[in-house]
């Protein structure tokens, strides 16, 4: 049996969806345990599209089964809606198939409400985030004021703790937002129809994980965002309010750290950003502006436009030594097919210094010059390879740089967004 876990290297849409839906195939059970409906995977399966935001990618093939783990963020109304544009398309899902956390914490109507009323007082502080209530209900959780999806099937103890948090959050929106204050009744009405519809599915998915790896299931752990967004490790105050690092595996499904068998970092072929933020390798010209339209650089979740630049591999190597990732799963390549140069920093300047890793003070991440190394670009059409060997040379060049500095091979390599168009010699399982 094996333990895997997928993690994102740069800022996040690293296209996990896809590689994510590949692995799928070799494991018995998927695990979401960190974010929550801010992460948006594309995933195009037998030529259909699906968008997932908070159900995990595995719920795509029957016979598995799907877990949103305690450390994830759960907007119950997004959960349901998802599950049945799924169910629409065909897809079964059943409370055998789907397990949602009794830890896990909801995102409640008010946490939407801060989340965009803050964002849109902090003129020149603004951190950009995708306004669903992912910060404060974190923000709760370490508060001990948040609700948990077991409390939706306690009615009373519910509706005592949603007055308990609306003392502070209505004094927060009337006095420093200037919104109206929210009434307890609507939101217990809105819980109970929530209870009916995602009860069945609310189970204790840390038995669930500990059995499975027990008895030797082959377990998928499905990461959000990237290990730059994450709120220790990342560049903060521009980061998430979790740890999209490998280390909330554990922390988030309860699977104890040594039983985590092998990390997988998700590299993209160059990098993009969303929200505000430092990012050293950011073109703002004509290459950005390519990258983004071939790459189809909109949010999945809010449709922003993504900011784009050369691949960093400064960052790459921060995550692959916070995560201990054995193998890259770079993503994307065919994006940058047909540019004359290819360019991927491997080193920065900071004050004239050379460094290289990602300085910690965000002030001097800001600063920062990347030291660009450039390389000759490729015109061949790479959809069709399906071996290293089938890459062009230059390509080969890149990706052979890429692991030399950062210390990891790419053991898979995207080529186009079909599933079958990857370089995979292997299973990861
Ligand atoms: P939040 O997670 O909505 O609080 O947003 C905080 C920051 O993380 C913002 O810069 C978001 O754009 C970014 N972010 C959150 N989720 C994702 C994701 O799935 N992909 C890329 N960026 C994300």
């Amino acid at each position: 049996m094996t333990t895997l876990a997928v993690i994102g290297t740069q800022w996040g849409d690293e296209g996990k969806g896809k590689i994510v839906d590949l692995l799928t195939e070799g494991a018995q059970m998927v695990v979401r345990f960190q974010g929550g409906n801010n992460a948006g995977h594309t995933l195009v399966v037998g030529g259909e599209t699906y968008a997932l935001h908070l159900v995990p990618s595995g719920i795509l093939h029957p016979g598995k089964t799907s877990l949103v783990a305690s450390g994830v963020v759960v907007d119950p109304g997004v959960m349901i809606g998802e599950i049945r544009a799924l169910r629409a398309r065909g897809v079964g899902i059943t409370p055998d198939n789907l397990k949602i956390s009794e830890k896990a914490h909801v995102i409640l109507p008010y946490h939407k409400l801060l989340d965009e009323a803050r964002e849109g007082r902090a003129a020149g502080a603004r951190i950009g985030t995708t306004g669903r209530g992912i910060g404060p209900a974190y923000e709760d959780k370490a508060s001990r004021l948040g609700l948990r999806m077991g409390d939706l099937l306690d009615q009373p103890l519910f509706e005592a703790r949603v007055a308990r948090a609306l003392e502070e959050k209505n004094c927060l929106l009337a006095n420093l937002y200037g919104l109206k204050p929210l009434a307890v009744a609507p939101i217990l009405e809105m819980a109970g129809a929530w209870a009916d519809q995602l009860g069945p599915f609310i189970a204790d998915t840390f038995r669930i994980v500990k059995r499975a790896a027990d008895v030797g299931l082959n377990i998928l752990f499905e990461g959000a965002q990237g290990v730059q967004l994450d709120i220790d490790h990342g560049t903060y105050p521009f980061v998430t309010s979790s740890n999209p690092t490998a280390g909330a595996v554990s922390v988030g499904s309860g699977l104890p750290p040594n039983r985590l068998d092998k990390v997988i970092g998700l590299v993209k072929a160059y990098t993009s950003r969303v929200g505000e933020g430092p990012f050293p390798t950011e073109l703002v010209d004509g290459t950005g502006q390519r990258l983004r339209e071939v790459g189809n650089e909109y949010g999945t979740t809010t449709g922003r436009p993504r900011r784009c630049g050369w691949l960093d591999a400064v960052v790459v190597k921060a995550a692959v030594d916070l995560c201990g990732m054995a193998s890259l799963a770079v993503t994307k390549l065919d994006v940058l097919c047909g540019l004359p140069e290819i360019r991927m920093a491997t080193a920065y300047l900071l004050d004239g210094q050379r460094i290289d890793h990602v300085p910690g003070p965000l002030s001097d991440f800001a600063r920062v010059e990347p030291v660009l190394e450039t390389f000759e670009g490729f015109s061949e059409d790479i959809s069709g390879a399906r071996t290293m060997a089938g890459l062009p040379r230059q390509a080969r060049i890149f990706l052979d740089r890429l692991s030399e500095v950062v210390g990891a091979p790419a053991g898979l390599v995207s080529v186009g967004p079909e599933r079958g168009q990857t370089i995979f010699p292997g299973s990861f399982f």
